[in-house]
């Protein structure tokens, strides 16, 4: 039998609130006893049970790894000279995401998959133990059903997103090419996606025809998620809350009426700082959500346009500094919020049972995640048991 103990862990974050009444379930002096890639024991250091294999953690602090629940990892080329014209002073419109639409239609299979994995390395080593993959890049029906067979490859969270933006091809037509997306591409995707997604906004489809796409994905076995209210206030919270979405994402705008219906819902508001951070916009204030008792999420939102980094350390140092989360709640919020976004029960949390899916840090607080922005504070990453 496989074991592997790690001990001396100077503080351990379980995020199981049972351990000590916070969310973030903390035991000081810990260890935590791996058998066949899972949580088998969790406790104080000196009563650990021995085991064939020992790690000392030497007092540094060990997390849960990072649920990065939304990413756009399908796509070749940049976007760098964009970022350099909004840095100044352009505004951020949903129509860029063509320029990407157009290089990702003339990369082949390897090419997608070759960016893709140096990304999806890149969350790995950066502490995101489970990823989100969407497509959306592709916007026909063979490249939308290839960029999700090569996400398929490399996660089990994909997320069919078809309905990104209206592809030049159609401008003037949108309800076509909702009927296209809801027809025939969605055929095409279902077999590679667990989930369906629409970006609902200003500039890319309109809540009718979000609803029409999320009720055609529902009904081929798909579960909704969506983009929501990330340009402007719009119905996009209040669909997500009708159709039963697992997640609303950005929600850079909400008014009462969205917290009220998030509040009496399992819908997680899953906010994307990255975003606004790389398109200069305006922090949503967390805790309006967090003050109504809604379940929050934060993800890297990693894509060539709004936000491209893969990096969840530096969402929880935003998250604190810019939409006023504090650190605990921030580090909740991208392991154990992120797994809720996810509908994931066995990731995010270091329960017994759990996937032994952590990052030892290379100091003694979760703290320092968000007080040393910008520092590299990830020692070692575990997935499955395994340090990667
Ligand atoms: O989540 N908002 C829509 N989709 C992406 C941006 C895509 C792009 O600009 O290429 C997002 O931010
Ligand atoms: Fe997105």
């Amino acid at each position: 039998m496989s074991q592997t103990l790690i001990k001396n862990i100077g503080l351990l974050v379980t995020n199981n609130s049972e351990v000590d009444g916070s969310p973030l379930g903390l035991i000081n002096n810990a260890g935590l006893l791996i058998e066949h890639g899972k949580v088998k024991w969790i406790g104080a250091s000196e009563s650990a049970p021995s085991a064939e294999k020992t790690i000392d953690a030497s007092g540094k602090c060990v997390i849960p790894g990072f649920v990065d629940s939304h990413n756009h990892l399908i796509f070749a080329g940049d976007r760098s000279k964009e970022f350099s014209a909004r840095m100044a002073g352009q505004k951020y419109e949903a129509g860029g995401i063509a320029y990407t639409v157009d290089l990702t239609r003339k990369a082949s299979d390897g090419d997608l998959l070759s960016n893709a994995q140096r990304l999806q390395h890149e969350a790995l080593h950066s502490g995101s133990t489970t990823i989100e993959i969407k497509s959306g890049y592709g916007l026909t029906v063979k490249d939308e059903a290839r960029s999700l067979a090569v996400a398929k490859q490399l996660t089990e969270e994909t997320t069919f997103l078809g309905a990104h933006v209206v592809p030049n091809e159609y401008k003037g037509k949108s309800d076509d090419y909702v009927d296209l997306v809801c027809g025939g591409m969605l055929t095409e995707a279902k077999a590679h996606a667990k989930w369906i997604d629409v970006f609902c906004d200003r500039g890319a489809f309109t809540t009718e025809q979000a609803r029409k796409v999320l009720k055609a994905g529902i009904a081929q076995g798909l579960l909704p998620r969506l983009h929501a209210n990330q340009l402007e206030q719009g119905d996009g919270i209040a669909l997500g809350v009708e159709l039963d979405a697992a997640s609303v994402d950005h929600v850079s705008h909400f008014n009462n009426s969205d917290i009220e219906k998030l509040a009496n819902s399992k819908t997680v508001a899953t906010l994307l700082p990255g975003a606004e951070f790389s398109t200069r916009s305006s922090y949503p204030d967390a805790r309006k959500l967090l003050d109504a008792g809604i379940t929050v999420a934060l993800a890297a939102d990693c894509n060539p346009g709004s936000s491209y980094t893969t990096n969840m350390s530096l969402m929880i140092a935003l998250a604190v500094r810019e939409m006023f989360m504090s650190p605990e709640q921030a580090l909740w919020s991208a392991t154990k919020g992120g797994a809720q976004a996810l509908r994931r029960s066995e990731v995010g949390h270091l329960s017994v049972g759990a996937n032994a899916d952590f990052v030892i840090l290379k100091e003694s607080s979760y703290i320092h995640l968000a007080y040393r922005p910008g520092v590299n504070l990830i020692d070692e990453v575990w997935q499955h048991g395994a340090k990667i």
